[in-house]
């Protein structure tokens, strides 16, 4: 798994020209600390359900700092360009995993008969096909002149278009768990 996130990773970027050893073990701190910040997240989600709101309040504050260190650790790997590469890198990003990536590892988690990791995949590499249609809409300039509300569905990641729906196309979820994105 690792060595695959390295690929998509080294794949898209910009490197900065870092030392073999130096540009892995960034490489590596920027996983951990990825995970670091997610799994800190929901450890606040956790303690908020317990009724331990200055404990989630904790968690929250140390998840944002880890994702400080995460993004410390990307940009010493990656360069940000400008938008309309980012758009198109995006989308091509987008149209790997979709394509290649996410089929793979459904093909092998089906063969493994495991059940959770089969559908998780199955809902991300469709996901990743509808964020792969937002990006080449605004590299056609289609949006460019209005502006358009997104609503995200917390549980599968699906990106709706000005309202949400009634239930995601992806994963059944239901209106409330979608979310206006910023
Ligand atoms: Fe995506
Ligand atoms: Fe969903």
């Amino acid at each position: 798994m690792r060595k695959l996130l390295k690929s998509y990773w080294h794949k898209g970027g910009a490197r900065i020209g870092l030392k073999d050893r130096t540009a892995n073990n960034v490489h590596a701190a920027f996983v951990e600390e990825a995970k670091a910040h997610q799994r800190l997240l929901l450890f606040a989600k956790k303690a908020e359900e317990e009724d331990l709101p200055q404990i989630a309040h904790l968690f929250r504050a140390v998840a944002t700092a880890e994702g400080v260190h995460s993004r410390r650790h990307f940009a010493l790997l990656e360069g940000v360009a400008n938008t309309q590469t980012n758009l198109e890198k995006a989308f091509q990003s987008e149209t790997a995993v979709n394509g290649v990536h996410y089929p793979k590892m459904l093909r092998e988690a089906e063969e493994d008969g495991e059940e959770a990791a089969t559908l998780v995949f199955s809902q991300a590499r469709d996901v990743e096909d509808g964020h792969a249609k937002l990006y080449r809409k605004a590299l056609n300039h289609i949006i460019a002149e209005r502006s358009t509300e997104y609503y995200v569905c917390t549980v599968c990641g699906y990106v709706a278009e000005r309202k949400p729906p009634e239930t995601c196309p992806i994963c059944n979820a239901p209106e409330s768990k979608f979310h206006k994105a910023d």
